[in-house]
């Protein structure tokens, strides 16, 4: 059912040591920070020859990157995305096999302007997994 590796989360605390860090010190090709208020978070698309890397930072007041910080202070991996073909069909697939869809279980518009749907942490093996429909 899943398909490529879309992208990395990374929620760092401070981003500009961050795009420093992934533009001078790795040589990755950073793109310009993006407010995404409808998710609470900055996002910084970073473009590998093969996946992507988002670091993520806190928009406003409600950011659901603010708790994870808190717990995880120099930053960590947040998520991973995985692609699939029918973003529907996938959280059917997996709502029958006990899984759990977060948010209601209706897929919203992600940060490439695609479906995305979240799967909880404790059904995957300890990690916040994304869906991006492709
Ligand atoms: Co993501």
């Amino acid at each position: 059912m899943i398909g490529q590796l879309n992208h990395v989360a990374i929620a760092v605390p401070e981003l500009d040591t961050a795009i420093a860090l992934y533009r001078d010190t790795l040589g990755a090709e950073v793109g310009a920070p993006q407010d995404e208020p409808d998710h609470g978070v900055t996002v910084v698309f970073i473009t590998l020859p093969n996946t992507k890397i988002e670091l993520l930072y806190p928009l406003g007041e409600n950011s659901p990157i603010t708790g994870f910080l808190a717990k995880n202070p120099a930053g960590g991996i947040h998520h991973i995305c995985y692609e699939v073909e029918d973003i529907l069909a996938a959280r059917d697939k997996l709502k029958a096999d006990g899984a759990r869809v977060l948010g209601g279980g209706e897929p919203k518009i992600g940060a490439h302007g695609k479906p995305v749907l979240f799967l909880h942490p404790k059904d995957f093996t300890g990690t916040l997994i994304e869906l991006e429909q492709v």
